[in-house]
């Protein structure tokens, strides 16, 4: 006996052998499992693949019990601790640590990309004043498609990583265009003498000083948060990257879409959410209430639980922590008491530890970002900032990825049995 499944049709008493491999069974395999030639075989039903495996892949690995997480096999607490975020982009994007010659030229192609055309400036005019800016990044990453109709050549390698570097460049741009837009301010546009993180400060809030220094702790915070939110392996947005991806259309057009399916507020837009609910809860002593209001299922603790992770979230631990380096330049945020209470009690009840929800990567990070003085809407823009990257690294693995092809679910047809068509006079 290898490693296989002996599986016996209890329809017609065969027996069937199905290979295990890399502890899972190929769900192709089940086909052969007929109760007859025209029956078209059996096949294996998971809404919301909550036990399904698309993809082999190489980038990401968590074990959700533990609490583990790794790019590329380090663990993220050595890569937030030691990296900046674009060192963290190339061995997302390369498998390895890149040496200094090596990450020199990435660092400098990455920054002499971060300019836009002009015409982005105009479009992003036509968004009305109160705008969401998630969805002026969506449209705006979408229409940098129009401005390299070269990247609809997804075979060709090359191709491919100048379309990398671009998206990896222009999204801080284009997300901090969306941001001066709502804000009624002028553009800023990319400074190449500052770091990725450095850049982005500037381009969101430089006024009329000539030259932006970025406060070094608040630098390094985005390197930090933007490595933790660089990849988690197959999320509901990575998924749509490599779906929409897998018809062959551009990376500028799949991007969008995944960024669109970050915006939902079970998924990256939840860092806004937990903001609006801590200030709803008001104060540390209404706390007790709105935990009560969870368990009986009147509200969500937003930032709370996940899908792969039945442990502390690691990346929550280090955001928690880091937020108090960042409290030290900008001041407390005075929802963080509430927060730390929430998180207290939740992890005493029962409610949470019988469904093992803990804290999300989503809990505390909004809160680093109020203090710095974004507004709520753009949190999850940030998110995909940091994202972006993850989303290219897993749609290059998708695209030369031999055993891929266009993904195209079955489903299970309840509907009606064939009818015949009538006319409006003869119908009820
Ligand atoms: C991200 O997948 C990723 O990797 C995502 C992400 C990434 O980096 O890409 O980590 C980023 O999306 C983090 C998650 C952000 N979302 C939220 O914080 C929203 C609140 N969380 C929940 O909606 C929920 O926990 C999900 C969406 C995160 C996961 O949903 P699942 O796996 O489908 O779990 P479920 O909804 O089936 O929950 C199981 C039980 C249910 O109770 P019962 O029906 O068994 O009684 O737990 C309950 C749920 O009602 N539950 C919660 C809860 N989360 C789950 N109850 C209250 N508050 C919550 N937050």
């Amino acid at each position: 006996m290898g490693d296989s499944l002996t599986v016996t049709d209890n329809r017609n008493g065969k027996t069937y052998e199905i290979p295990i491999r890399d502890g899972a069974i190929n769900a192709f395999d089940l086909r052969q499992i007929k109760t007859s030639p025209d029956d078209f075989g059996l096949m294996s039903y998971d809404p919301a693949y909550k036990n399904t495996a698309s993809c082999k892949s190489r980038i990401t690995y968590i074990d959700g019990d533990q609490g583990i997480l790794r790019y590329r096999g380090y663990p993220i607490e050595q890569l937030a601790e030691s990296m900046t975020y674009l060192e963290c982009a190339q061995l997302l994007l390369e498998g390895e640590l890149p040496a200094k010659d090596s990450y020199d030229k990435f660092a400098h192609e990455v920054t002499y990309h971060t300019f836009v055309h002009e015409n982005v400036k105009r479009f992003m005019h036509g968004f009305r004043y109160d705008a969401h800016p998630m969805s002026m990044f969506i449209s705006a990453v979408a229409a940098l498609s129009s401005f390299y109709p070269e990247a609809a050549e997804v075979g060709d390698a090359e191709v491919r990583r100048r379309q990398i570097i671009r998206l990896i460049a222009k999204v801080p741009t284009l997300a901090a265009f969306a941001y001066r837009h709502t804000q009624g301010l002028p553009y800023v546009y990319p400074s190449n003498e500052l770091s990725y993180t450095g850049n982005f400060l500037a381009m969101v809030f430089k006024m009329s000083e000539s030259r932006y220094v970025p406060n070094p702790t608040l630098e390094r915070a985005f390197d930090v948060l933007f490595i933790l939110h660089a990849d988690h392996e197959q999320n509901c947005s990575t998924s749509t990257m490599r779906q929409v991806g897998s018809s062959r259309v551009d990376p500028y057009t799949s991007l969008a879409a995944a960024a669109g399916a970050l915006y939902g507020p079970l998924h990256g837009g939840a860092n806004a959410e937990v903001l609006y609910m801590l200030e709803k809860i008001g104060r540390k002593e209404n706390v007790p209430d709105f935990i009560r209001k969870v368990k009986s299922k009147e509200a969500m603790l937003m930032g709370f639980g996940h899908r792969v992770y039945r442990n502390y979230d690691p990346r929550a631990r280090i955001i928690k922590k880091l937020a108090h380096e960042v409290f030290q330049v900008t001041g407390m945020n005075p929802l963080l008491d509430i927060a730390l209470e929430l998180e207290r009690i939740a992890l005493e009840e029962d409610y949470f530890v019988q469904r093992k929800l803990y804290p999300n990567v989503d809990f505390y990070s909004g809160l680093i970002y109020q203090a710095m003085r974004f507004p709520t809407e753009f949190f999850p823009v940030l998110f995909a900032i940091g994202r972006t990257v993850g989303w290219l690294a897993q749609w290059e693995e998708m695209v030369t990825d031999d055993e891929q092809k266009i993904a195209r679910p079955r489903q299970l047809y309840l509907g009606h049995d064939v009818r015949d068509f009538k006319p409006f006079a003869q119908r009820g």
